[in-house]
């Protein structure tokens, strides 16, 4: 989605900008563009596509500034392009506004403002806010001008401001949208995202919704919208440079796929104690005694995060005997849900910040629910609304199709699942016996992941097909439907996940010979039942790619392709059997020519609706 960069301080501002937002790319967007102030004058520059394209155009007037704002821009309202791109300034010239969100009633807002002969030059929801504050802007106070404008429109939004009145000067505030300010020496860095800022400084304050700051020479004033001051605390960013670059991997995607066996370990660091038989979760901590008693526990969460919260809902019945359900975070928040005593809403979320989730968790709170989360993002919004929460700790994911967050996902909610059990039905010796398998997975995936170069050979054969199935059951069903999703999202062919047994009820008429149907046929509680599936498909010449436990030599046999995982408890197979997707959907793009970490129309964080 789209990204903010300001930059004030000593330095030349377009070189950070720009720096800042490559960092950004990862995100999504399709234009980009820079506002600075230099010698009292506002200069804009903007294009359509590739921040390179927006850095060719950069000249030498920009060069010399020290302030300025930057955005990529994720199309909502209003095409791709130049007009439509960021920043947008206001009727004098003087302002330049870069807006994440939505303007819900912009529409009203333009036509009163055009009949103030206020003239728009873009088809955008952002520019009427720049406009607006141009309109309230009276000498030298820009601050009010903000809060005025934002006092009149709804929706959502994170922006930062200039003015050519006051070039030592930006000012930023949020309402749903992220909005970090980095403290470095003698300068900051406004930004939607973390890694825009790491470069430069770990020392930040996160705003909260309704909060807006002005940041100058001297410092940084944080107050409400209606000015009332606000104490932040200065906080330190987690994530470190090296954590945000490709070392030595082609794609960011690739690189995180190998990341996993280093991410688990982390992830599970600290938390499982096989020597004393526990499980160690602070961050819910003081609230074991509820969430052993909870009646009933939502997980809500979006693409990926779903099918996390899909495998989740099988650990928390089978370990902890929990009822459990998954809901797609859009669809529950508009769906007036019954929260009855007892209930526990939990977001998972990579970013915390995507906007559905955190709707479906503001709505469950609302509602007298417990609200947990499982985050990868320190400081996200989602992380600060809940009561309380399990961060995954896999480090930053950058690449736009989710890998390592997954399976750090999984692994946390295996954890929870296992520790909430302890406290119901489960016995001592079967959840020691559960979190030594865990704490094997980590050398177990390294195996998997000696797969890479097989799989790759196979995505040559396989690559040119346009239709695929996925199909598992139990709790390898979600990891079919993630196997089908990173296809699709990466390769652009279209991939159904399904439980095997609903291929009978419809799909097995799309079965015809040469097409791939990949199966998740690990040696499970439902084996026999995956086999006389894979015989169906077989039997209308498709091509049968399975992933089997390690060794079954008899159902080897059956396949046209194999990729062998480790044995581990069925609960936590999820984990392994992901892998050889993974590394099946990337192969297959590559050998594509797509764009890996920058997959068309998608966005790493979907911070509207
Ligand atoms: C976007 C991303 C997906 C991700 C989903 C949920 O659609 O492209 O990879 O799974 O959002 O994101 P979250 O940050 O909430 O996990």
């Amino acid at each position: 989605m789209c990204g903010i960069v300001g930059y004030i301080g000593k330095k030349q501002a377009c070189d950070i900008l720009l720096e800042g937002l490559k960092r950004l790319e990862y995100r999504g967007y399709d234009s980009a563009g820079v506002a600075v102030i230099r010698d009292n004058e506002l200069i804009v520059e903007k294009s359509k596509g590739r921040i390179t394209t927006l850095e060719n155009k950069i000249s030498d007037k920009l060069q010399s500034a020290t302030t300025g704002i930057a955005h990529t821009r994720w199309a909502t309202h209003g095409e791709p392009n130049e007009a439509n791109a960021h920043p947008h300034t206001d009727h004098t010239g003087k302002i330049a506004l870069v807006h994440n969100g939505i303007i819900e009633n912009f529409a009203s807002l333009r036509k009163y403002l055009e009949s103030q002969n206020i003239e728009f030059t873009s088809e955008t929801d952002s520019e009427v806010l720049a406009k607006l504050i141009g309109h309230f802007y009276k000498e030298g106070n820009l601050e009010q001008a903000v809060r005025d404008a934002l006092s009149e429109v709804q929706g959502t939004y994170g922006i930062a401001v200039i003015c050519s009145d006051c070039p030592d000067k930006i000012v930023a505030a949020r309402k749903g949208s992220p909005l970090i300010v980095g403290i470095g020496n003698d300068e900051f860095i406004v930004a939607s995202d973390a890694s825009a800022i790491i470069e430069h400084t770990n020392q930040v304050i996160y705003l909260s919704d309704g909060e807006m700051v002005t940041v100058n020479a001297e410092g940084f004033r944080t107050t409400t919208l209606d000015d009332v001051p606000v104490t932040k605390d200065i906080q330190q960013l987690e994530w470190k440079l090296e954590e945000i670059e490709l070392d030595g991997f082609e794609h960011f995607m690739l690189k995180e796929i190998f990341e996993q066996p280093q991410s688990l370990r982390t992830c599970m660091r600290g938390r499982i104690n096989t020597r004393e038989g526990a499980i160690h979760l602070g961050g819910i901590a003081n609230y074991t005694r509820e969430l052993a008693r909870a009646h009933r526990f939502i997980f809500t969460a979006c693409g990926t995060a779903w099918h996390a919260g899909l495998i989740g809902e099988y650990l928390f019945e089978e370990l902890a005997r929990l009822p459990a359900e998954t809901e797609y975070s859009s669809e529950f928040r508009y769906r007036n849900p019954i929260i009855e005593d007892g209930s526990v809403i939990c977001a998972i979320s990579q970013s915390g910040e995507t906007a559905d989730t955190l709707a479906a968790l503001r709505e469950a709170k609302e509602k007298g629910a417990l609200a947990i989360g499982i985050v990868n993002t320190v400081g996200s919004t989602i992380a600060r609304e809940t009561d309380a929460g399990i961060y995954l700790h896999v480090g930053p994911e950058i690449g736009v199709a989710s890998t390592k967050a997954f399976t750090g996902q999984i692994a946390v909610l295996a954890m929870l699942g296992a520790y909430l059990g302890r406290r119901r039905h489960l016995s001592q010796h079967n959840f020691e016996q559960f979190i030594s398998a865990l704490e094997k997975i980590p050398d177990q995936i390294e195996e998997v992941l000696n797969l890479s170069n097989t799989i790759r050979q196979i995505a040559g054969d396989l690559f040119e097909c346009e239709h695929w199935l996925y199909l598992g059951r139990g709790y390898n069903y979600p990891v079919a439907l993630e196997g089908a999703l990173k296809i699709k999202e990466i390769s652009y062919v279209h991939a159904e996940g399904m439980p095997a047994a609903e291929m009978k009820h419809g799909p097995i008429a799309l079965v015809n010979p040469g097409m791939p149907a990949v199966f998740i046929a690990t040696h499970s509680s439902q084996y026999d039942k995956i086999l006389g599936n894979i015989e169906e498909v077989k039997a209308r010449g498709g091509k049968v790619v399975a992933v089997i436990t390690k060794g079954d030599s008899q159902l080897a046999k059956k396949c046209d392709y194999i990729f062998e995982v480790p044995q581990t408890p069925e609960p936590l197979e999820p984990l392994l059997t992901v892998v050889p997707l993974q590394l099946l959907a990337y192969h297959v793009a590559v050998l594509r020519g797509c764009n890996i970490d920058k997959p068309r129309n998608l966005a790493k964080s979907v911070t509207v609706e």
